[in-house]
């Protein structure tokens, strides 16, 4: 499909993979972009698929009439993106691979290519096709180091790899419902950028003086209003938090779920928003959304071989990974004849800088004193927000 004059999108829907990294939870599928640009003296081709795409990206370019392809573009050496690069180089011998030399050493590493076929580009150097140019900018740190983006500088059009990307399968091109996009690209920032919105801040800065007419990631559909995007990441890598606690728990005999309801109950009453996960079927993309803005996370476990829950030890892990912009937190549950829970869940959450707030620990069946610890901590949560002036 042509997205503008001689500038065509070449790659992939995977309407139904639902996993990415054996990890990521995918309800919406996922698209692998490419871009073939046809310029007046050169061809170039902006990525590829993920190799279980690649029929489909080399179907798309026969259907071109793709004679010959001088550029071969990487901006990224994952592989769901250059996991084809050596099935293209075999079609197109002549293919030269331009990259910057970090992903040039990653591609090798990766994919075995041969250190002759590559061409290295600097930040912002040039590369002209004729009647169109691309300039390269590095963006590092969209969650690899070596990521970099291109601008079409003739169509105003932004190739920015996963930068900006959601993961939606579409055979819409362009964004045509903004809502549905935003929480997809929310998802995907939350699940693999929101550990970097330090240098992500700083790629925000690097882009903000190009006239960007269309933002064309790799993932889902192209941004034909681009300040949609661009607005939501300002918000998402901005130091503000909200008014929300986000409070995932799982509960094997019932003692920790009926602290859980309480202090939702105590939370809802002083008008502070909950996001509430029950592990034992919780969506973890949507747990790591609502780690993007919320003011506060809580954990509740029972005890289970003197530590927490299996299920708890794996959301304390993710939210320790991801990094959240999270100011407190805090640990609610039980145990039966003792443990190390409550230590051990204070660990597995020692990279977030947060605040801890005393927690509520039930021996057994929580009993009124445990309820009304519950109540002090929404208390002093609601005054903590009071202090940000979220509330
Ligand atoms: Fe879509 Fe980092 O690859």
């Amino acid at each position: 499909m042509e997205i503008k004059p001689n500038v065509y999108a070449v790659g992939a829907i995977d309407w139904d993979r639902r996993l990415f990294d054996e990890l990521i939870p995918l309800p919406d599928g996922t698209s692998y972009n490419a871009y073939l640009i046809k310029g007046s003296e050169k061809t170039a081709l902006l990525d590829t698929v993920d190799p279980t795409k690649t029929e489909v990206l080399i179907d798309n370019l026969v259907r071109l009439g793709t004679q010959r392809i001088d550029y071969l573009i990487a901006h990224h050496a994952e592989q769901d993106h250059s996991g084809t690069i050596p099935d293209i180089l075999t079609l197109y011998p002549d293919a030269k691979v331009v990259t910057n030399p970090k992903c040039r050493g990653m591609l090798i590493d990766l994919l075995d290519i041969d250190q002759e076929k590559f061409i290295t580009v600097d930040d912002n150097e040039t590369l002209s096709l004729g009647d169109k140019t691309l300039q390269f900018v590095y963006i590092p740190w969209v969650h690899w180091p070596e990521t970099m983006g291109a601008y079409l500088q003739e169509d105003k059009i932004l190739f920015p790899c996963d930068f900006f990307g959601s993961h939606l399968a579409t055979n819409s091109l362009f964004v045509d419902d903004e809502p549905v996009v935003y929480e997809a690209a929310k998802r995907y920032y939350a699940e693999i950028m929101m550990p970097f919105r330090g240098p992500i801040k700083k790629n925000l800065e690097k882009i903000k003086d190009l006239q960007i007419e269309m933002i064309a990631s790799s993932h889902g559909p192209i941004y034909d209003k681009p300040e949609f995007i661009i607005n939501a990441y300002k918000d998402w890598v901005g130091d503000q938090v909200k008014n929300e606690v986000v409070l995932a728990y799982t509960s094997m005999h019932g003692s920790t779920k009926k602290m859980v309801e309480h202090f939702v109950d105590a939370l809802t009453q002083r008008a502070i928003t909950v996001k509430l996960f029950n592990l034992a079927a919780a969506d973890i993309g949507k747990l790591a959304i609502s780690l993007v803005d919320a003011a506060t996370i809580v954990l509740g476990s029972g005890t289970v071989l003197t530590g927490p829950h299996p299920l708890v030890t794996y959301a304390a892990i993710l939210t320790n990974a991801l990094r959240p912009k999270t100011r407190f937190a805090s640990v609610i549950g039980s145990y039966g004849w003792g443990g190390k829970m409550l230590d051990q869940i204070k660990n597995l959450i020692s990279n977030l800088k947060v605040e801890i707030l005393e927690p509520v620990i039930a021996k057994g069946h929580p009993q009124n004193e445990d309820f009304t610890a519950l109540d002090r901590l929404a208390d002093e949560i609601l005054a903590k927000h009071k202090e940000l002036e979220i509330t």
